[in-house]
C-alpha cells in the first residue's frame, strides 16, 4: 500500500485555506478581481510569517463572492483530498467570509457547499461534514455572530463550532459567550490553541471554552502537568505538522513534538489545516511522519481512529467510515 492509498480521516482543514491558487486565480480572473498580490512569482500564495499569511488567506477569499464560488471551492477541495486518500474530511467554514455573516446570505453560501458536498460523496466517495468557525482577532463580538449563525444550522451536517485566527489576540475567556451559543445548540467544539502561544493557552482554551478538541496544541509538550491532564481528559489534538514547518511554529520535522506526544498518551491526530499554502497534501505528512519518525501501518491506524472516533459526525456515519479504514 502507498501513502497516498491509505484511507485517511482529516479534522482540521480551513475550506478557503485548501483553495489551489490556480483555482483562486480562476474565479477572480472571471470576476476581473485583482489578487495578483497574494501570489509571488511562481504562482504560490506568498508570505513571510504568520501575520501575512493570514492576510493573504484574506486576501485570497475576496475572490469568493457567491454560494456557487463556495460550491465550485468545496469540489475543488474534496477532489484533492479523495485524491489523497481522505475518506472523511471535517472543514472549517466561516460565516465572516459565507456571506458576511448575514443569516440569509450565509444559509444560502452553506446550502450551495452542502450541495457540492453531497455531489462529491456520491462521484468520489469522501464524507465531508462542516464546524463552523469564528476569527479570533475579528473580536468577540463578531465570534458571538458567527455562533448565531452556527446555532441556527446545527445538526447533521454542521456539526461543530471552533475558532482560528491570531492566537495572541483577546483571552480565550473574551470567547465563552460565542462558545456557550454553539453549546447550547448542540454543537460540538474545538479551537485553535497552542500553535503560537504557550501551554498556558491551551489551559485557558480548555478552562474558559471547555472545548473536546484543540486545533494544533504542539505547544503542550513544554507542560508535563497539561499533558498529564490532556491524557486523562482524552482530549484529542488537530496535529497539523507540515503547517507547523512551513509557518515556522517548528524549526523542522525532526524537531516537531507529534511523535513525543503521542508516546505519552496523547491523542494525536494528523491534518493538512490550509495544504496549498504549506505545499502539503495529506500524502504528504504520511510520507514525512515515515521518513522523520518511522510510522507505519500501526501508527497510521492509531491515526485514523482516533481521529473518526473523536468526529463530530453522528453514530452511523462513524461507522461507515471506520468499516472503510480496516
Ligand atoms: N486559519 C487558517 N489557518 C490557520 C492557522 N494555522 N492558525 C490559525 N488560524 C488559521
Ligand atoms: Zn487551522
Amino acid at each position: 500500500m502507498t501513502f497516498q492509498s491509505i484511507p485517511k480521516v482529516e479534522l482540521h482543514l480551513h475550506l478557503e485555506g485548501a483553495a489551489d491558487p490556480d483555482f483562486v486565480r480562476q474565479i477572480a480572473t472571471e470576476k476581473k478581481i485583482d489578487v495578483s498580490g497574494v501570489f509571488d512569482e511562481t504562482g504560490s500564495y506568498k508570505y513571510k510569517d504568520f501575520a501575512e499569511f493570514l492576510s493573504v488567506y484574506e486576501g485570497a477569499t475576496k475572490a469568493l463572492k457567491t454560494p456557487e464560488d463556495y460550491a465550485r471551492l468545496t469540489r475543488s477541495v474534496l477532489e484533492n483530498c479523495a485524491e489523497n486518500g481522505v475518506i472523511y474530511a471535517e472543514a472549517f467554514l466561516s460565516p465572516d467570509f459565507m456571506g458576511q455573516c448575514d443569516m440569509v446570505a450565509w444559509r444560502e453560501y452553506l446550502a450551495a457547499t452542502i450541495e457540492a458536498a453531497g455531489a462529491a460523496e456520491r462521484d468520489l466517495g469522501i464524507t465531508m461534514r462542516g464546524i463552523v468557525t469564528c476569527v479570533r482577532h475579528f473580536g468577540p463580538d463578531q465570534a458571538r455572530i458567527s455562533a448565531k449563525c452556527a446555532a441556527e444550522v446545527a445538526g447533521d451536517w454542521v456539526v461543530g463550532f471552533g475558532m482560528g485566527g491570531a492566537e495572541n489576540a483577546h483571552s480565550a475567556v473574551d470567547f465563552a459567550y460565542a462558545f456557550d451559543i454553539a453549546r447550547e445548540a448542540g454543537l460540538r467544539l474545538t479551537s485553535h490553541a497552542g500553535e503560537w502561544c504557550g501551554a498556558t493557552e491551551v489551559a485557558d482554551t480548555l478552562r474558559d471554552l471547555r472545548v473536546e478538541r484543540i486545533g494544533h496544541g504542539v505547544q503542550s509538550i513544554d507542560d508535563p502537568k497539561l499533558i498529564e491532564q490532556i491524557v486523562e481528559q482524552g482530549i484529542v489534538l488537530e496535529v497539523c505538522p507540515g503547517s507547523n514547518v512551513a509557518l515556522g511554529v517548528v524549526p523542522n520535522w525532526a524537531s516537531h513534538p507529534i511523535e513525543r506526544l503521542r508516546a505519552a498518551g496523547v491523542k494525536v491526530t494528523v491534518s493538512t489545516d490550509d495544504p496549498p499554502f504549506f505545499h502539503t497534501t495529506m500524502t504528504h505528512e504520511f510520507e514525512m511522519l515515515n521518513r522523520t519518525f518511522d510510522w507505519g501501518d500501526a501508527e497510521f491506524s492509531q491515526v485514523n481512529h482516533t481521529a473518526i472516533d473523536a468526529a463530530f459526525c453522528d453514530a452511523d456515519t462513524r461507522a461507515n467510515i471506520k468499516a472503510r479504514l480496516d
